[in-house]
């Protein structure tokens, strides 16, 4: 029977999944209400020392959509819109009501680097009962802007700066939350772990320019016709998470939890296989609310025994030795693409693909068919990629080298 309980950092969780520091984590009355659903964890929305400093504005998410689909999220919301104190006396409820689910304070959204400040919340969360911390060192837009989120993120003095102030002043578990749009992560990550911290999490939002109105001149969502830089979220971004997470596991030894567009097991299973012990979720539950976790971990349980692993552990990072280098990728052989003449509607998409970005290698034939002339083929992939019928191109072995 496989079980899908997680040691993370030195917690046990019912679950590898953790609602992410964000709207699913806006309230104390929230994240009890998830835990009850299923949730093993939740991490608070990052905190902030003086919120009436830090008010949020009118609109601040906007949903990007694809064919009217939801297919992401960009946000400028900045941190936690209730007093610290209110937070500790609903820390003290949900470890009272919920003591089995990881709850994780998100510091901290202030005004510069304040050591006092940083020191003083960590203090007072850790005597409220949360079981650990997570160093929001990663927001890419308003915290950023103030010298917070991914400024500390970007810098190896600041991360070991930061860290050393909260390692010196708690006990308990610290995870430091990276941002993707650094150079070289595992070198942030090293960092935050030679200065204490025991686990990473990454990522957060892709700082990015949502859109402009092209007769308006203005970028939107419009605060009052204006706008600001904001933080891309959701599958989109998964690719770019998926490569953080692989870059970190490869180079060091930490526990690692994966964020960044995973809305269901099947995504959770990559993270894992790229060295995630346990994943964290925000766009999802915005689109679909906390009830997502019932196919999560029933998916999660039935791929683990389909697998055979009877451990979350017996997969973290069984991926990553097929992640190489570039230069070191096989050129030992060719491919040419193979068009199923029972599948292929005739669209020509294929043929306007390879004519104008490929190698001009496929014709429509009289009978409204795809052709590929397999010597003029380069096996690029650009049109089984394109191709509107699942099945219907393949890429197969050339006879020769070419
Ligand atoms: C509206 C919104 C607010 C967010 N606020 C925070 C925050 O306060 N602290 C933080 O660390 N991350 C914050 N995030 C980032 C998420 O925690 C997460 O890292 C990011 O959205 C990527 O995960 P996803 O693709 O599952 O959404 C926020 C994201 C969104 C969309
Ligand atoms: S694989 Fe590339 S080169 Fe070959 S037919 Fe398709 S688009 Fe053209
Ligand atoms: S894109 Fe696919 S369906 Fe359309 S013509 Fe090419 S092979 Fe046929």
């Amino acid at each position: 029977m496989a079980s899908i309980e997680v040691d993370f950092a030195g917690f046990r969780c019912p679950n590898p999944f953790i609602l992410a520091s964000a709207p699913p984590t806006n309230t104390g009355e929230m994240i009890e209400r998830a835990f009850d659903q299923g949730w093993g964890g939740a991490v608070i929305k990052t905190l902030t020392y003086d919120y009436t400093k830090y008010k949020n504005v009118n609109p601040r998410i906007h949903a990007i959509k694809q064919d009217g689909r939801v297919i992401g999220f960009t946000n400028f919301e900045l941190g936690a819109q209730k007093p610290i104190d209110e937070w500790l006396e609903d820390v003290v409820r949900i470890k009272k009501n919920c003591p089995e689910h990881l709850l994780l304070a998100s510091l901290l959204h202030t005004e510069g680097l304040v050591e006092s400040q940083w020191k003083e919340v960590a203090r007072r969360f850790a005597q409220a009962g949360v079981d650990g911390f997570e160093l929001n060192f990663s927001c890419s837009h308003g915290m950023a802007e103030g010298g917070g989120g991914a400024t500390i993120g970007s810098s190896v003095g600041l991360i070991q700066e930061v860290v050393g102030w909260i390692r010196r002043t708690v006990t308990l578990p610290i995870m430091v939350k990276l941002p993707a749009m650094v150079e070289n992560i595992p070198q942030k990550a090293k960092a935050a772990k030679e200065a204490g911290a025991d686990a990473i999490s990454a990522i957060n939002t892709l700082n990015c320019l949502n859109g402009m109105d092209v007769y308006t001149f203005t970028p939107y969502p419009r605060v009052d016709g204006k706008s600001a830089f904001s933080g891309l979220s959701g599958a989109m971004i998964r690719p770019v998470g998926l490569r953080c997470v692989a870059q970190i596991a490869q180079n060091v030894k930490i526990p690692i939890s994966g964020i960044g567009g995973i809305a269901n097991w099947e995504d959770t299973v990559q993270y894992i296989l790229v060295g995630a012990s346990t994943v964290q979720i925000c766009s999802a539950v915005m689109q679909y609310g906390y009830r997502i976790i019932e196919d999560l971990t029933h998916g999660l349980a039935d791929y683990m025994e389909k697998m055979e692993f009877a451990h979350i552990s017996d997969f973290v990072g069984l991926g990553l030795p097929s992640i190489m280098p570039h230069r070191e990728l096989s050129r030992d052989y060719r491919l040419a693409s193979h068009v199923d003449r029972t599948q292929c509607v005739g669209c020509g998409l294929c043929v306007i693909a390879c004519r104008d970005s490929g190698y001009q290698a496929i014709s429509m034939g009289k009978d409204r068919i795809a052709f590929v002339d397999e010597e003029k083929c380069d096996g690029c992939g650009l049109c089984k990629g394109i191709c509107p019928v699942e099945g219907c191109m393949e890429l197969k072995r050339k006879e020769s080298k070419g």
